[in-house]
This record gives C-alpha cells, structure tokens and sequence, in this order.
C-alpha cells in the first residue's frame, strides 16, 4: 500500500466539495469530510476541529465564521482557506488578532460569475423566467406579438459598481452585446483595461445613466444596503438591477416595492440576504429572475477554486508564503 506522506496534516472540510477535489485532499492529507454535508454553525466548525485535530480548516461561503468561532478554533489550527473569493462570513479582524492565516479563491470564479450576471442581465431584460414559467404552467396559449415583450439590451448603458476582475469581465461580454459601459471603481482603470468604458468617480453621480445597474463589490458594514431607495430612485425609470455580488448590498425592502411600482423593470439576482431565506417579497414577483447563488457553480470552476483552497493550505503546511492570502 501507499504510505501516507510524511508529517500528514489534518484538513476539515466543512463541506462536501467535488470528487477531484476531496480525492487530492485524501492523497496529501489527511482529510475529514463533512459526509453529511449539512451546513455547521461557526461553533460546530470550531468542535470538530478540536475534535479532528485539524491543522487547517476548508470552509465555503455560507459558513458564519464570527469573532466567536474564531475564538473557538483551537490554535493548532494554522490556517482557515475559504472555498470562495468572497470572505465577509470571516470575521478577518478576529483572525488577524489570532494570527490565523486566511486565504480565498480569486481570478478561478471570474468567468463564471461573469456569464452567470450576463444570464441574468438577459434573462430579465428579456423576460425568461416568465416565459418559462408561463410553459410550466400550461398557460402559453400560442405566439402572439406582444406577448413578453422585453428590453433591447443593444445600445443601453450598463453601469458597473466595482471594476475588478468580475466587473472587468462583465464588461467585456457586455461590450459584445452592444451595450455602452460605465462604472465606478475606487481607482480608475488603465486604459488597456478600460475599453473605451466610461469612469464615473463617484459612483452616485452614475447611477442616472444606468439603464443597466450590475453591482461588483465586497460585503462589508460600509457597503450593506447600498442600493436602496433613494439609489434606487436617481437610475433611469425602469432600470434593471443585476446582483452577483452578495445579498446584503441591497435593500430588499427597497428593491421588491420599486420592482412592484415597476420604478425597476426587472431584476435579475443571484445572491440574497440571509441565504437560504431570502425575503419572501420576491417569490412572487413576476420581473425578478432568480438564482440560487450558482456564479460559481460549474464543474471546472469548483474543481479550480477547491484545488486553489489546497494549494493555499499545502503552502501554509510547507511553512510556504501562502499564494491567496487575505490575512
Ligand atoms: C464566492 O466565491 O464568493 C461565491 O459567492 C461562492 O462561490
């Protein structure tokens, strides 16, 4: 039989991840799953790793790793790498404090998450998910010519709040539709980079020209709710709202009663506030196409981001400047 290698860590996973990915762990490492795969609390994530003996933990997006989870992990714990390009379920100031190394998943997710906001900018300027519903239910009685009747994305203008790697790639699909391109970002992009977009310094001062409104930025406290109702009511009449990003950047509130008075055409999301129990105002709003936080979700891109979570902790186990380190 094959002999483990030498000085084998233990890594916890806090989640089934894919075959290719828990295969490599197993090989290098010695790997605990969560065969279960049922979502654990921060606390839950702390006792097991207590209990295993992890070196290192592997978490995903959902997972709520607070200052008191943070606390709790027992210090043999050297590194948290997150199974996400997104770390707002960190608490990082708790982690720097304890010396705890985390690291995320950029630039592996990019593309799918860019197609994934193409999708839904389609998907609801041009009224798929009522369509789709319209033939589940039995209710499409036949072609007729005005019936569903969308936007023409060619020729609008799509606001990008966030310019980095996914707002970049947003833009650059967004371009082959023929839309016009804005966006705010704290710097302003070199002109390679740029493609002919249009800066807006100040990302209120854009909002009027958005007759498509994508938002690319990070969860933290400063940015919660961001797009809410006085945003909201500077876009264009009947702008669409696009998010990839996280739930709590909007308003919920503010963005369901503006999709009900039709100020916003449609929207098309992605991610929600308090995951898996998003407001229920949307379910049943007909212009909100909704997905259940899939930007991520392809084969090759999971594979990628898993396998970029084990390099971050093969390269903390190997005394190794990790490659993706955020604290
Ligand atoms: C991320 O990477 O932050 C996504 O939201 C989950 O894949």
């Amino acid at each position: 039989a094959e002999l483990p290698p030498a000085g084998r860590k233990v890594v916890l996973l806090t989640r089934r991840l894919p075959d290719a990915v828990e295969a490599r762990a197993a090989r290098d490492h010695r790997m605990v799953p969560n065969l279960e795969d049922r979502a654990l609390s921060g606390l839950e994530i702390a006792a097991r790793a207590a209990e295993t003996g992890a070196d290192a933990v592997l978490c995903c997006a959902g997972d709520r790793l607070d200052a008191a989870a943070i606390a709790a992990l027992p210090d043999r714990v050297r590194v948290l790498a997150t199974f996400s390009v997104g770390t707002d379920h960190i608490d990082l100031e708790a982690a720097r404090a304890r010396g705890l190394i985390v690291t995320n998943t950029p630039d592996v997710l990019t593309d799918a998450t860019a197609d994934i906001a193409l999708l839904l900018l389609l998907g609801a300027a041009r009224r798929a998910s009522e369509g789709e519903r319209m033939i589940r239910a039995g209710a499409w009685t036949g072609w007729s010519p005005t019936q569903l009747m969308g936007t023409h994305v060619g020729g609008k203008r799509l606001g990008i709040v966030g310019m980095g790697r996914i707002g970049q790639a947003v833009a650059s699909r967004a371009r082959a539709f023929g839309m016009a391109i804005h966006y705010s970002n704290r710097r302003r992009l070199a002109p390679e980079l740029e493609q002919g977009a249009t800066y807006h310094p100040d990302p209120e001062a854009m909002l009027p020209v958005c007759d498509v409104l994508s938002l690319h930025f990070p969860a933290t406290a400063e940015t919660r709710h961001w797009l809410n109702a006085e945003r909201i009511d500077r876009l264009p009449l009947a702008a669409i709202l696009i998010n990839t990003a996280r739930g709590s950047v909007v308003d919920d509130a503010a963005v369901i009663d503006a999709l009900t008075r039709g100020r916003l055409a449609a929207a098309g999301l992605d991610v929600f506030e308090n995951e898996p129990d998003l407001h229920p105002g949307y379910r049943d709003l007909p212009n909100a196409f909704l997905l259940p936080h899939l930007g991520s979700a392809t084969v090759e891109t999971r594979n990628a981001m898993g396998f970029k979570a084990l390099d971050n902790i093969d390269a903390v186990m190997a005394g190794r400047p990790a490659p993706d380190r955020v604290v």
